[in-house]
Order: C-alpha cells, then structure tokens, then sequence
C-alpha cells in the first residue's frame, strides 16, 4: 500500500476544494477520479497543471473494471468518496441518475474496495481507510424547536436525492458490520465557496444579481438551512481521515442556521456595496417569490458537538467572514462563472424555473 488517496468527485465544487486543499496542507499524492457531468469542471484544478502530486483520471465509480486497474496499480491507503449527483431540484426532475451513481455507483465502487483491502497484507488492512462523504439531509426535515440532527437521529429522507444518499450510507455502514471494510461517514450542512455551481442558492443569486435576472425565492422564503464554508468542511474531513473512529459516523456542521430569504438579503447588501447596480437601486429589488419546491424540507440545523469534543474540530469562518469571501470570489472569477452558465446550464434554469 503507498501513501496515496483516492479522490473520487474531485472535479466539483467540494471535492475540488477538497484537493487543493489537500495538495496545500498534506504530503501524501491523489488520485482524482471524476467522471466530469455538468457539476465536474477541470476549470477548478487549473492551478494543479503539471503538479507531480495529482493525477487526474476521468472514469464512473460504477466501473468496476476501471477502479480495479486504478487499486491495483495506486496502492491507495483510503478512499474519500464525493463523487454524486448532488442537485435536490435535479432529483425531482429526473431520480434516475442519482439512483444510478449515489446508490448502484457506491455498491459497485464499494466491492472494488472490498476485494482490494481483502488483498492487502493485515497491517494495511488496519491502516486502510473509506471515507463517505454524505449530508444532514438523510436525517429529514426539523420542526421549529427540534433539537439539530445528532448522528443518532433516525434516517428520514424526503426528496430522491436525500433518499439516494441514505441508501449509500446504509450500504458503507453495512460493508463495514458485514465485511470488517474501515468505513468513515461523515455528515455535513449546506456548504457555500469557490467553484460552487450556479444551481444552488447562494452561487445563483449572486450570479443572477450581478446578471440583472430575477432573484428566485422558492414559497416563503423562510426555510432553513444551516451554512458551513467548504474549507472548513474539507478541514473536518482531514481531521476524520486522520483520527476518526472506523465504523463512526460525523455530523459536520457550522452551528450557522438562516433563513433563506436573510441569505439572500445579507447577498444583496453585500453586492450594493462591492458591485452596486448601475442605477443606484438595491439588488433586493430584484427578489421574485416562486413555485416551492415538491416536498421542500422546512429546516436542517447540525448538532457538531461529536467532532468537536471528540475529534477537536471547528469551523474557522463565521457565516459573515465566509460568506464575504464568496462574495469575493465571485466578483474576481467572472471567467470561471461565464463558462459553467453557457450551453446546459442554460436548458436546466429554462426546465427548473418554467411554472414560476
Ligand atoms: P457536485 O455536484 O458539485 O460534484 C459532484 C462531482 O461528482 C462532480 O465533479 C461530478 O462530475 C462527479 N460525479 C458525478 N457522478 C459521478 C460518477 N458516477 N462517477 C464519478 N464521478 C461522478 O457536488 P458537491 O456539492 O461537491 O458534493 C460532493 C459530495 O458532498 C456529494 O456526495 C454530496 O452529497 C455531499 N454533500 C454536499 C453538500 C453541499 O452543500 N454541496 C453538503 C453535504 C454533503
Ligand atoms: O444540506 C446539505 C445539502 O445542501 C447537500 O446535501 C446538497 O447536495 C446541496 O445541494 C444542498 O441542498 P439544498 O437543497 O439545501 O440546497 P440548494 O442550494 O438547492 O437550496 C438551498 C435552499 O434554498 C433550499 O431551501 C431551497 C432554496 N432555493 C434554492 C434555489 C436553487 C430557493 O429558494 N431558490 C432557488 O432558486
């Protein structure tokens, strides 16, 4: 076994932070296995070119034939697991896909892995790692006053994409009791940062401010999602990586619940004043109320007590510090939001959007 990590999903936007981040705070190589769908963009790793220390792969988790070659001939001592199709929205359109790669795909990547770690000698086998990167949304939607999510909550996912993910965590979590494979999961909120496609919140209102098209607020507005910088939960998953205890799983969280509709109001004052419109109006102005979303959750919150105490992990952005950064980000990566908002993305807003 070398000293290798096998990144699979490290062309989209979390997995993508997550091996720049790694290539900058770690020693070890990666493997970055991706098959580059409409959330894969290679545009992310641009500063990784000719970097000894990445290899870039394009392939399906489904493979078999092709993660076995890429086991044999990498010898890598874990397995970090992003790749997914990750869109709620997309899930409700269209369940197929997520079907396929969250749940068929974790099966077939985790057999691979099953027949790889049976080949190691006993020694690796202890020090081998499979890390599952999945979401709070497994847990269901929380009333008002419910206490956040703890890792002991009961599986209650709503919409095709969260019911995919609890199924590739219940299959991680039974290859584990079933098979002794050293599996990690992990549990995360809604993340927000660079490279963060422009179908989800936060990276389609800035970029529809800034393009002068309706801010869209899907029903009240008064949903509730609980926002982690991606550093940060790229730093949750080192830490996890490192000194999780195989078989556990993490909550990872940033204790930083909003409304949506605040989301937007903080996004619009910020853009007043970094970018403002050229008539001197408020971007809020731009704020449209939509159809809601099928079986739209009402409010996820974290409960990361677990990693803190255990595992001494905690965030180092505030909502308002991370969230500026983004902002940021968004306004000197202009290039980087023209190229993933051309061809596709186009057909998706037409399809997403149509009732509203
Ligand atoms: P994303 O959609 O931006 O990226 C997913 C990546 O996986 C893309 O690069 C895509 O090309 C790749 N991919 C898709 N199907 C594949 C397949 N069959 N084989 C190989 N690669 C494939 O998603 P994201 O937001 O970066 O999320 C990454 C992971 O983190 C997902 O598992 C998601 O469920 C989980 N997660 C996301 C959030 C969030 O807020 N975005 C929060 C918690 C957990
Ligand atoms: O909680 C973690 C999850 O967060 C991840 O597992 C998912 O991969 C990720 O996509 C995200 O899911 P959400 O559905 O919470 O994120 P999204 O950005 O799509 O929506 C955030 C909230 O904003 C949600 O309540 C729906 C609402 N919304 C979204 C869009 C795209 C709007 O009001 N208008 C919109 O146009």
């Amino acid at each position: 076994m070398n000293n290798t990590i096998l990144v699979t999903g490290g062309a989209g936007f979390i997995g993508s932070n997550f091996v720049l981040d790694w290539i900058t705070w770690e020693t070890d190589p990666v493997v970055n296995l991706d098959k580059l769908t409409y959330a894969g963009n290679l545009q992310n790793l641009a500063s990784l070119k000719g970097n000894p220390r990445h290899t870039f792969v394009r392939g399906d988790i489904g493979d078999s034939s092709l993660i076995d070659e890429l086991l044999a001939n990498h010898k890598p001592r874990a397995i970090v697991n992003f790749a997914a199709e990750s869109h709620v929205d997309r899930s409700i359109h269209g369940p197929g896909e997520f079907i396929q790669t969250n749940m068929v795909g974790t099966f077939h990547l985790l057999e691979s892995t099953r027949s790889y770690w049976g080949s190691l000698s006993e020694n690796d086998k202890k020090n081998f790692r499979f890390l599952h990167v999945s979401t709070d949304e497994v847990y269901g939607s929380l009333a008002p006053n419910d206490p956040a999510f703890k890792e002991t909550n009961t599986y209650e996912p709503n919409s095709p994409y969260s019911a995919s993910k609890a199924a590739s965590d219940h299959l991680v979590r039974a290859y584990h009791h079933t098979y002794g494979l050293p599996v990690l999961t992990t549990n995360c909120s809604n993340n927000y940062g660079p490279y963060h496609f422009p179908e989800k919140l936060i990276p389609l209102i800035i970029h529809n401010a800034l393009a002068d098209k309706p801010l869209p607020i899907y029903g009240d507005g008064q949903q509730i999602r609980d926002w982690l910088y991606v550093q940060d939960h790229c730093s949750a998953i080192r830490r996890v990586l490192q000194d999780g205890k195989i078989g556990e799983t993490y909550n990872i969280g940033g204790w930083n619940e909003k409304p949506n509709l605040e989301v937007v109001h903080t996004l619009c004052a910020m853009l007043d004043d970094l970018s403002p419109r050229a008539d001197g109006t408020p971007y809020a102005s731009q704020i449209t109320y939509v159809t809601d979303r099928p079986g739209h959750d009402r409010r996820y919150a974290i409960d990361a007590t677990k990693i803190n105490r255990e595992l001494g992990w905690k965030p180092a952005e505030t909502f308002e510090t991370g969230i500026r950064k983004t902002v940021e980000w968004h306004l000197t990566h202009q290039d980087w939001v023209r190229n993933v908002t051309s061809g596709d993305y186009k057909k998706w807003i037409e399809t997403n959007y149509a009732q509203s």
